[in-house]
């Protein structure tokens, strides 16, 4: 039998695309902003864009790895050009995506855009339309240099037509519109490494092929940015934790921190939360409005260390002797995960204010004996044989325990 060029270039692409988006990047899960909660479309500009790669760098954020500059919905123009090209809306992006690109490169930072599976965005703005748009959509996103692409679920095939923006009846199963762009992402890889964000809300069970399909996928329905959202999304986390790992993380949606409807306990308990589960850490409020509160503990180095700890595992619940099991939708109090040189222990007043304490030999990772330890928000740090803290309500605490 006769092995043609093409044949072998076939095999190839099909052992690549056997083993997914698994391509070197995406390794921690990312940090950076997304436009979206910060003024929805109004935010979708190069003047935001730019303004807070600026902050970036200004705040310190850029040395502590934010870097993922992402502008959400809204960016283009309502309809397509003759040929099928997405248009940027040149009163949102006077020169051009490229030249803000450009501009963010030299800063040494990334920048993000976001499109659809669907006919149309969630706004209404032109989709890639299951497989009809993506290889072209990517070529542009390849021609401006773009380093990571949302992907969002609205209009999506629905056995109601023409499809509405939310699909309660999908016709099929979201993987299948979500594969075309894996692919033409994948195939672009040599010449651009793209991170590919799946945004189907958490559908048809995403975590069990997110791994295959993308770099990080959204598994809840959109933060709203109040206390009830964390509680949804943050309890959810916990069982899926074990589908999380270096080059594929849930996405528990961005930070809302900066929302007027989430005080300060509560902010610290979102960002402990979502950092020790592994989310991305992607900031969505305007950099030059942020409080010296939320300041410090989006720049808490401790906590960012812990989320960009190298093996890349989540925390997730565990029971203590003795006490109650989770209860469905409510943030439990005690959480642990693996961390490449210890264990981190996630204490949450998510129900009420009291004393929470572990003994260290209750900690999955951790044994009988004396361990070193350091609360993340607090500075405190001790050696012992567990740990106890009065803890404000909605508020946490986040421990390192050290193992070597
Ligand atoms: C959906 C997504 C959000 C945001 C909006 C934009 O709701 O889940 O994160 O991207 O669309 O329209």
């Amino acid at each position: 039998m006769q092995y043609t060029y093409s044949t072998l270039l076939a095999a190839l692409y099909l052992l690549q695309s056997a083993n997914g988006l698994r391509n070197g990047i995406g390794l921690t899960p990312h940090m950076g902003w997304s436009s979206w909660n910060v003024a929805q479309c109004n935010a979708a500009s190069a003047k935001y864009a730019l303004d807070t790669a600026q902050k970036f760098i200004s705040l310190g954020l850029k040395d502590l790895g934010y870097e993922y500059i992402n502008i959400d919905d809204c960016w283009s123009l309502p309809y397509r050009d003759g040929s099928g090209k997405l248009i940027p809306d040149p009163g949102k992006w006077p020169n051009g995506i490229k030249a803000v690109a450009d501009q963010i490169h030299n800063m040494g930072l990334k920048f993000g855009l976001y499109g659809c599976a669907g006919q149309k965005t969630c706004a209404g703005y032109p989709g890639s339309d299951g497989s009809r748009y993506v290889w072209s959509d990517v070529s542009q996103l390849v021609e401006w240099g773009v380093d990571f692409w949302k992907y969002d679920n609205c209009y999506t095939p629905c056995l109601d037509n023409p499809p509405p923006q939310t699909c309660g009846r999908p016709a099929g199963n979201s993987r299948d519109w979500y594969a075309p762009m894996r692919d033409a992402i994948l195939s672009v890889q040599d010449r651009r490494k793209i991170h590919f964000n799946l945004c189907n809300w958490g559908r048809d069970n995403v975590w069990e092929w997110g791994n295959d399909y993308g770099h990080s996928w959204r598994m809840s329905v959109d933060n709203w940015g109040d206390w009830a959202s964390v509680e949804r999304i943050g309890s959810a986390a916990a069982g899926i934790a074990q589908y999380s790992g270096p080059g594929g993380f849930n996405d528990l949606d961005m930070l809302y921190l900066g929302s007027p409807r989430l005080n300060t306990n509560q902010e610290r308990l979102h960002f402990g939360l979502w950092a020790i589960a592994k989310s991305p850490l992607v900031l969505g409020l305007d950099l030059s409005k942020i409080s010296n509160s939320t300041l410090d503990i989006i720049r808490n180095k401790g906590i960012i260390a812990i989320n960009q700890d190298s093996l890349g595992r989540p925390a997730t619940t565990f029971v203590p002797p003795g006490q109650p099991g989770p209860q469905w939708g409510k943030i439990y109090p005690y959480w642990a995960g693996p961390l490449s040189d210890g264990v981190v222990i996630g204490l949450c007043a998510g129900t009420s204010a009291g004393t929470y304490s572990v003994q260290f030999k209750d900690v999955p990772g951790l044994g009988d004996g004396t361990y070193t330890w350091e609360e993340m928000y607090t500075g405190q740090r001790g050696t012992g044989t567990g740990i106890s803290f009065w803890i404000d309500l909605h508020d946490m605490r986040v421990i390192k325990v050290k193992t070597s």
